[in-house]
């Protein structure tokens, strides 16, 4: 089976097999060896001496924290959205009172640090800025070095929503001054759903000390206090972090420029084929994501039918998100990929594409 989805990504047989071990006490030493072996090496991966935590959460959790760890009701916030995933960090912000000003790009076109900068500019009040930096939903990768020095020129704590791109491409915390940054482990980390892991920063914490946005579950601080003693405060997903640790030992074998280079020769794989069979993807080519691509449905072709007829041969692929149902399908190729797996599901696409009702032969 080819599950070519962008996450939960397939594991492979060493995340798998860590995750049959048997359960420990998570507040004994062999939990703190795991928990700290495993924060070690993503701060490794995130590119950061920053703290990092890990919470039994998905991405969404995570995003949920970044919000209540940072503000207060009534901050003034600029939310630049770029498709489904930005506009949640929005939500979850207007959600808790935040004062959210919205900067929307066009689904499938890339935020402009130049108006990020206007923006920014237009309302000195802001005091915090969310982003997303690889758009699930309309396979995008955003500049995201240029949008942050923009918002480092500015001032401003900095949020990043890394969730499918962090570990599978180039992402530097520290250098690129990123105050929050959040990620999942079904995605690029190779390992079950489960846990959202969140780099905080200095400055982070500074405003952690003024933000009154209520938080119990999520409140960072608590996690702090644990982390030092090797815990975390409520009862972890102790077999997805056996399975996460597994998987960021495997990824340090491969090394972190490796595990990019290799997205970037699937992902050029997957953009070429697409091309080939007269396809063609929603962003421009040049921020294409390394690690989704989201395939314009051709006229005449249903997308449910023709994903469909990929999982009767054994690949499974996702539908358009929100404005773009029925108008894209999306190819994951994040995490454990290789460009024979994109080759699989190149052929078995051309094979399909016909009986979905394609208005254009394969060429
Ligand atoms: C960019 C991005 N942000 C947020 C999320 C939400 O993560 P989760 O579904 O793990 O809550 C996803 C999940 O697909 C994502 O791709």
């Amino acid at each position: 089976m080819q599950l070519r989805i962008p996450g939960p990504t397939p594991c492979p047989p060493r995340v798998l097999e860590a995750m049959t071990r048997q359960m420990i006490n998570h507040r004994g030493k062999d939990f703190a060896e795991i928990l700290q072996s495993t924060t070690g090496l993503l701060q490794r991966f995130f590119n950061t001496k920053n703290d990092v935590y890990i919470l039994t959460a998905s991405g969404t959790g995570g995003m949920e924290a970044a919000v209540v760890n940072t503000l207060s009701p009534g901050d003034p916030v600029l939310a630049v959205t770029t498709g489904y995933f930005g506009e949640r960090l929005a939500t979850i912000a207007s959600t808790y009172g935040a004062q959210v000003t919205r900067l929307d790009f066009p689904w499938g076109q890339p935020a402009d640090p130049h108006a990020v900068s206007k923006a920014l500019q237009k309302d000195p009040s802001i005091k915090a800025v969310f982003m997303v930096h690889n758009e699930t939903s309309t396979g995008l990768t955003n500049p995201l070095a240029q949008l942050c020095q923009v918002v480092k020129e500015f001032d401003k704590l900095l949020v990043v929503d890394g969730i499918s791109s962090m570990g599978s491409l180039e992402f530097k915390v520290d250098e690129w001054g990123i105050d929050v940054a959040i990620t999942a482990s079904q995605k690029g980390w190779m390992a079950p759903p489960g846990l959202a892991m969140a780099s905080f920063s200095p400055r982070a914490w500074e405003a952690h000390a003024r933000a009154t946005m209520p938080r119990f579950y999520w409140d960072l601080a608590l996690a702090k206090r644990f982390l030092d003693k090797g815990q975390t405060p409520f009862t972890p997903a102790v077999s997805t972090l056996y399975a996460m640790l597994a998987a960021l030992e495997l990824m340090d074998e491969e090394g972190q420029q490796s595990i990019i280079d290799r997205h970037q020769r699937v992902a050029d794989a997957v953009r070429q084929g697409v091309k080939r069979l007269g396809l063609s993807l929603l962003p421009p080519e040049e921020f294409a994501s390394n690690t989704v691509s989201a395939v314009l449905v051709p006229q005449g072709v249903d997308a449910k039918q023709l994903q469909g007829l990929m999982a009767q041969q054994g690949v499974i692929l996702s539908g358009g998100q929100g404005a773009l149902e029925g108008s894209t399908f999306r190819i994951g190729h994040l995490g454990w990929v290789t460009v024979e797996d994109a080759q699989i599901v190149l052929s078995v696409l051309e094979s399909v594409l016909p009986r979905a009702g394609s208005a254009r032969e394969a060429s």
